[in-house]
Parts: structure tokens; sequence; C-alpha cells
């Protein structure tokens, strides 16, 4: 295990070494890895990095507001709304791959804007030792911007947390004092809630899957699962009052995991299930139903696309 302290002080100085007197820029993404390699970029070199966090209207309930927040004593903090452009460019697009495809080109293009306009050099990113071994399968790209280095023509990238494994990244963020929210959360993958809605990303499914996943991280976090969402999976029947409706299908999905490699479906409480049932249900008129996946990790993936 790597001692956070020390740790920190090395990290510093190499990004110090590293960028000299040019401008730096790191992509947040409001997960503990940028997080982290941000905080520690911000200390070596001020406002000679530039944090740019995008909001592609894909991201955890709370989350823009969370990072503004946090992130707040950077000066240079740039926040890209770019909802609308994301929902623009996904329209009409099903397929999961071709879904991640349009995701990851559209952040290059929003991330490529800010890097020209802040004359950047140096791209830090927060890639960790599993990302460079996941790499291969390419999991795992839009995450950590890859591509960047070939559309911005960057004189040398910095990963300041490269040799790091997650517990020891959430070990640094704690040492850094980021909040709880960031050092503790849960993985969240790249293309966000586009991958938990099935089919066509329409605002008011990704609206569905904010608000779901909100109330089962919530009503989970005490159980201490490795990741707890819901997803929106389809359209069924319910009844709402004296009415039948045709609303939406929410999966929920809490799962035990060392690595994301293999999981296993967590046997949940049925209380803790109706209640999640309940509140879903309660807090969005257009949900019909919910459903509780059992299936482990193989056969079924983590996520549901
Ligand atoms: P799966 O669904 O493949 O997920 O069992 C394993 C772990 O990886 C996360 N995941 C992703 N992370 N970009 C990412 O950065 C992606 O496209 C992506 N797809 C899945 C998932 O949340 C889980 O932790």
């Amino acid at each position: 295990m790597v001692d956070a302290d020390s740790f920190i002080d090395d990290a510093v100085e190499e990004i110090r070494d590293a960028v000299g007197d040019e401008h730096a820029i790191i992509a947040l993404s409001g997960g503990v890895d940028s997080s982290v390699a941000a905080a520690l970029a911000y200390r070596a070199i001020g406002d000679q990095l530039t944090p740019v966090y995008v909001d592609t209207g894909l991201m955890r309930e709370g989350e823009t507001a969370q990072i503004r927040d946090t992130f707040s004593y950077m000066d240079s903090l740039q926040v890209v709304e770019g909802e609308d452009r994301f929902l623009d460019a996904l329209a009409g697009v099903t397929d999961p791959e071709e879904k991640r495809k349009v995701i990851g080109e559209q952040f290059i293009r929003e991330f490529e804007r800010e890097a020209k306009a802040s004359d950047a050099q140096y791209l830090v990113q927060g890639t960790i030792y599993p990302d460079r071994i996941e790499s291969e399968g390419n999991i795992k790209s839009h995450h950590n911007v890859g591509g960047l280095p070939d559309v911005v023509d960057f004189e040398g990238i910095v990963e300041p947390v490269r040799d790091l494994y997650k517990d020891e990244v959430r070990d640094v963020a704690r040492e850094l004092g980021l909040e709880e929210i960031i050092s503790e959360r849960m993985p969240f993958p790249g293309p966000g809630l586009a991958v938990r809605v099935i089919g066509e990303v329409t605002k008011e499914k990704v609206e569905v899957a904010r608000a779901s996943c909100h109330v089962v991280e919530d009503e989970v976090e005490k159980h201490d699962p490795w990741q707890a969402f819901a997803a929106v999976i389809g359209k069924g029947t319910g009844v709402k009052g004296d009415n039948r409706v045709h609303g939406w299908i929410v999966a929920v999905r809490s799962v035990e995991s060392r690595d994301g490699m293999t999981a296993r479906a967590q046997e949940l409480p049925w209380e803790t299930l109706q209640r999640i049932q309940s509140r879903i249900t309660g807090e969005n008129e257009n949900v019909a139903r919910v459903v509780y996946d059992v299936t482990h990790k193989p056969p079924a993936t983590i996520e549901y696309e």
C-alpha cells in the first residue's frame, strides 16, 4: 500500500518538473481518479492548470453542482454545459457501441475546443494502473479521453496516479481532503447514464435513470456494494390511480465485486427492495414497474449495455 503523504509530495514535484512554466489541462469526470489527478496538479502548478468538466447531461444527480463546489477553489475551472449537444448527437442512435462512439467523439470535440483556448502544452490524465491493463480491451477510452493526444498537439502527457490501484487512489483522495462523496464514490461508466437506458437516449429516459440511480445509491449504500444503480430497460403496463398506464420498467442492480471483472448480485433485504420500488414509482409518475436483477457477471455484464 502506498504511503499517501509521501506519494503526494513526490507527485507534486513530478508534475512541477514535467510542466515547468507551461500550461496544462485536465478533463474532470466527477470520479475519484481524475479528481485526485486534478487536485495534485493544481497543488503543483496552480492556475497554470485548466481543469475542464464537461456536463454531458448523462451525469449522476447533483454531480455537476458537486464538482463546481468541490473545485471552486480552482479559479481556472471551466464547466462546459454540453447536454443539448450530446442529446442531439445521440438522437436516433440505438446500437450500444455506436452510442459509446458518438459520446467519445462529442467529448473530444468539446474538450479540444477548451484545450485550444487554454493554450495547454500538457495533458494531465487520471489513468490508474488497472486502466493501463484494461486499455487493451479499450473499455475506458472515453473516461481517459483517449484520442485527445491525436487531435491536440500536446508536448507531453502527465499521469500522476498511473501506478496506483483504486483503493490507493481513495487513500490519496482522503489525504488531500477531498469530500467523502468523491473519495468513496462508486465507479461510474465513462458514457454515463447512456449505458443505463436501453436503446435510444432521450431526455425523459435519462431523467428517469438519474432519479432512480439516486434512490438506489441512497438506499443500498449501507450494504456496501461495489456498484449499485438503476437502468431503464423498456416499457410495460401498470396501474396508477384508476388508470392503466404504459410506463417505464426500471431494473435495479447491486453487485459485489473486487475489480469489476466478475461480480455477484447482492442479496438485498426484501424491505430495502420494497422501499426502492416504492420511492422510484412514487417519485416518477412515468415508471410502471421496478424489477431486481439477480444475475451474476458472468453471464451478465454489470452495466446493461
Ligand atoms: P461491465 O458492464 O463491462 O462493467 O461489466 C465493468 C465495470 O466497468 C464500468 N464500465 C465502463 N467504464 N467506460 C468506462 O469508463 C465504459 O464504457 C464502461 N462500461 C462499463 C462499469 O460501470 C463497471 O464498473
